[in-house]
């Protein structure tokens, strides 16, 4: 049985600042969700958030790209803006860029991922959603899980496994993508994927024109509207066992809550904490960035689930670190590396600055 697996997901209002989702709001969303599925255009949903980033996860037969689904999306997106603007959340529809929809999605504001593939006998997919970063911070990610034997021994010792995988990695500027095969090519991939606001992996897949086992969103919404509207936090898929990597070797990477860009303002670095669905709140310095994951087992369409897997304290750990890392980072206070480099800031006053000093630069040589 071939079907869909998409998830759509956009900051239309926070609670409070930019910390969570108000649970009136996910309720609306899941209303809207639950009529399309009484009226066959979904199998199953199911609405989950990330810090203020609302998240809804459909799965469906339509194949991807349907104006159906995305449009399906939108509205519920419209519906909750307006439970939204009632509670007066924070940036109320803050990722809606348009009041109109035109067919697709894409470029509207919210970020989307979606995979089409014939669900296997068993069919475990995680799902992880994150807030306070961008789709940049995958990379890491998901070059631990598709190319590190010393994360993924199923690399090495999984003969399905043993070949590799090719990566689809999105240059987010000139909007091209070039394709990867690893192990082969891992040094190359690497010198683009290490920049992680230029290039993002956009899609794993063990034949070059298979199926997805991997997908991300790579929207960027900063590019998109060309001015400040908040950082675009992603979500990633992958789907796992029988010949593709195993569950734990999915979660392995985060381990080490490695620096992402984002957290307070969009303007900063920190370390990505792996938390429990009810720990993704984030506070501190509005942070540190924080990341879901939702396991599913697909029944049919039907969302098994979720798991929440960082609910473990096997994680107690790499949550401890990134504590310690964020303290760290914050004594920078407004320097860089903490503080982002000026072109990658979302938010500068830099001109206004520049043109107030007007005339007080005077040649150095
Ligand atoms: P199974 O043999 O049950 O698939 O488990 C192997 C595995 O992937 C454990 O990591
Ligand atoms: P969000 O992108 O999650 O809305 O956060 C924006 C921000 O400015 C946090 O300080
Ligand atoms: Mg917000
Ligand atoms: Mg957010």
């Amino acid at each position: 049985m071939k079907i869909t697996l998409s998830v759509v997901k956009a900051d239309i209002g926070g609670y409070v600042g930019h910390s969570a989702s108000h649970p009136e709001v996910k309720e609306k969303a899941a209303d809207e969700l639950e009529r399309a599925k009484k009226q066959k255009k979904l199998i199953d949903y199911k609405v989950l958030s990330c810090g203020d980033d609302l998240n809804l996860v459909m799965t469906h037969e339509k194949g991807e790209d349907n104006e159906e689904i995305h449009e399906l999306a939108w509205n519920t997106f419209l519906e909750c803006t307006e439970k939204a603007r009632e509670l007066k959340l924070y940036g109320v529809g803050q990722d809606l860029l348009t009041e109109t929809f035109s067919g697709n999605i894409k470029g509207l504001g919210p970020g989307f991922v979606e995979m089409e593939f014939e669900e296997r006998e068993s069919e475990p997919v995680v799902i992880f959603m994150a807030d306070k970063t961008s789709p940049g911070a995958w990379n890491f990610i998901v070059y631990k899980i598709f190319a590190d034997p010393f994360n993924t021994p199923g690399l090495v010792i999984d003969p399905a496994m043993h070949d590799g995988f090719y990566f689809n990695v999105l240059d987010v500027y000139e909007d091209k993508f070039v394709t990867f095969k690893t192990p082969e090519e891992l040094y190359d991939m690497l010198v683009f994927i290490g920049t992680t606001e230029h290039y993002c992996v956009k899609d794993v897949r063990k034949e070059e024109d298979g199926e997805k086992v991997a997908a991300s969103t790579t929207q960027k919404l900063n590019l998109l509207a060309g001015r400040y509207v908040g950082k675009d936090d992603p979500v990633l898929i992958v789907r796992a066992q029988h010949g593709f990597p195993a569950v734990g070797e999915i979660l392995e990477p985060f381990h080490f809550p490695h620096l992402v860009e984002g957290w307070m303002r969009g303007s900063h670095r920190g370390p990505l904490m792996a938390v429990p669905f009810e720990k993704a709140t984030p506070s501190r310095f509005d942070g540190p960035p924080r990341v879901i994951a939702a396991g599913f087992q697909l029944a049919n369409g039907k969302l098994i689930g979720p798991r929440d897997h960082f609910d473990d304290p096997a994680f107690d750990m790499a949550r401890e670190k990134a504590n310690e890392v964020a303290d760290y980072m914050r004594t920078h206070g407004p320097f860089e590396p903490h503080r982002l480099p000026l072109d990658e800031m979302e938010y500068t006053t830099l001109p206004q600055v520049k043109k107030k000093l007007e005339g007080r630069f005077k040649s150095a040589k």
